[in-house]
């Protein structure tokens, strides 16, 4: 059997793989059959000899929509099609490339997962050394790498955060630190804000604040109170015996909306005054993206738990973890220490892939990075808006989280595969689908971004010529 063909390695997206290399490297896979290892259910492409490189895309394209309709989720395979999603199949940098070989600048960055765009070499390198180690833990002993990732993270942490627990994801994370403040408050209610996204698990959705991603599962949680975001007034009374007040320091599924200075402050008195939790979800905002460490940071605030996910992974291995101060982590679990738990939580992997990525983030001064290139990024998108009012209400963010709001939900059906066929990714927000995020990779640079916005602006142009005015 013939092998794999290595695929390139540049880290920049582009920098030293041009799309014609990457076409053939996922061509050559086809071509070539996958690796004994890879073969049968593991292959990453059907096992069928297409006859040429266009003929082995089509194929791999018409197999991938197949089998999303048929064993993955019909009605998302509707909409995909539709908008014109292609099949990814390898991505370094702020890169992705599709089965036919055609780039994408990653500017929806997986919903923020790319901190440190795809593929990091110094992330890769850590993972395959760890993967000839020891992948996952055994749960008996004692983790080394464990140790050395919770440690790390509460040198980074702001104020006194220490002690983490370790899963796979954002709403993991934020289920841990809402049992947390359970546990340690002896408190059942919880004040969250409107508009709140924390992910889907029964707990996490309940304090999110999207009612149509409520309703079919209720009874949810009871008692949880929403709140405007942003808004301090009120917060006190509503926090008068409940377990936490849970934020994100800027909303991202929310349509990307950055409170006022002194929000978080406030909310901390109010924490501190009623003896509730202050809990920061910075599973998107967490970790550079907003051109702070943590985007608490921005407030000077210490919560009493913080969740991260998304950044923590380096763009490589699934991590979710929250880090609590002494006093809630005590009185929660000081003589419990099995309440909570998780079989895979703190692997050796993702422990790996966590600490080179918190490495990274500092070594390269990508916090920096993301506050300069967000600045160039938010200026171009409102100059964008100046030029079409009548597309674009607004354009805000923090970093490299930036929101572009539509007058209408119309114009980002067309925006949005306008700028995917421009060779630029982009995504609704959750829970606003009137706003358009753009968060890309904190490794971008300038010309990147202005490739970007100008495939925005040529997106919004022929939405406005196409669509007219939709108000
Ligand atoms: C602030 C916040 N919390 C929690 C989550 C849930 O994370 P996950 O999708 O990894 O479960 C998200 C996901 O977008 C998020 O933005």
């Amino acid at each position: 059997m013939r092998r794999l063909s290595r695929a390139p390695s540049a880290h920049q997206g582009g920098a030293s793989t041009t799309p014609k290399q990457a076409a053939r490297w996922s061509t050559n896979m086809i071509e070539a059959g996958a690796p004994d290892a890879l073969q049968g259910h593991n292959a990453p492409v059907s096992a069928q000899e297409p006859r040429d490189d266009a003929a082995a895309a089509q194929h791999l394209v018409e197999e991938t929509y197949e089998n999303y309709r048929r064993y993955v989720n019909p009605p998302l395979a509707r909409v995909m099609k539709m908008s014109g999603s292609p099949v990814e199949v390898r991505a370094q940098g702020c890169t992705i490339w599709d089965a036919r070989g055609k780039a994408y600048l990653d500017f929806a960055g997986g919903y923020g997962v790319f901190t440190l765009g795809h593929r990091h070499p110094r992330v890769i390198a850590a993972v395959r050394a760890q993967l000839d180690e020891m992948a996952l833990s055994g749960k008996t002993m004692f983790n080394p790498l464990l140790g050395r990732v919770a440690k790390r993270l509460a040198e980074l942490a702001p104020g006194d955060l220490q002690y983490s627990f370790w899963c796979n994801s954002g709403t993991e994370a934020v289920e841990g630190a809402i049992k947390l403040a359970r546990a340690a408050t002896g408190r059942a209610t919880f004040v969250a804000t409107q508009d709140a996204y924390h992910g889907k698990t029964l707990g996490a959705l309940t304090i999110s604040g999207r009612q149509s991603f409520q309703e079919r599962f209720r009874p949810l949680l009871a008692d949880v109170v929403h709140l405007p975001y942003g808004r301090s007034d009120g917060l006190e009374a509503a926090l008068e015996g409940a377990a936490a007040f849970i934020v994100e320091p800027v909303q991202g599924e929310g349509g990307v909306n950055v409170p006022p200075l002194g929000y978080l402050q406030a909310a901390r008195q109010a924490c501190d005054r009623t003896g509730a939790l202050l809990i920061a979800d910075e599973v998107q905002t967490g970790l550079g993206r907003c051109g702070y460490r943590f985007a608490c940071d921005r407030d000077g605030v210490v919560p009493d738990v913080m969740t991260l996910a998304k950044g923590l992974s380096g763009g490589v291995v699934p991590v979710g973890a929250f880090i609590a101060r002494p006093h809630a982590w005590n009185a929660a679990y000081a003589k419990a220490p099995l309440l909570h738990t998780s079989t895979f939580g703190g692997n050796q992997l993702a422990c790996a892939a966590a600490l080179a990525a918190m490495e990274v983030l500092e070594d390269e001064g990508l916090i920096e990075n993301a506050r300069l290139r967000g600045a160039q990024l938010l200026d171009g998108c409102r100059q964008i808006a100046t030029e079409f009012p009548e597309v674009i209400a607004e354009a805000r963010g923090l970093g490299l989280l930036v929101g572009v709001e539509l007058t209408s939900e119309g114009y980002g059906g067309w925006i949005i595969p306008e700028m995917l066929k421009a060779g630029v990714t982009a995504a609704w927000t959750l829970n606003q689908q009137r706003v358009i995020r753009l968060e890309p990779p904190l490794i971008v640079d300038a010309a990147q971004i202005e490739v970007a916005l100008a495939a925005l602006r040529a997106g919004v142009s022929t939405a406005r010529q196409n669509l007219g005015r939709l108000l």
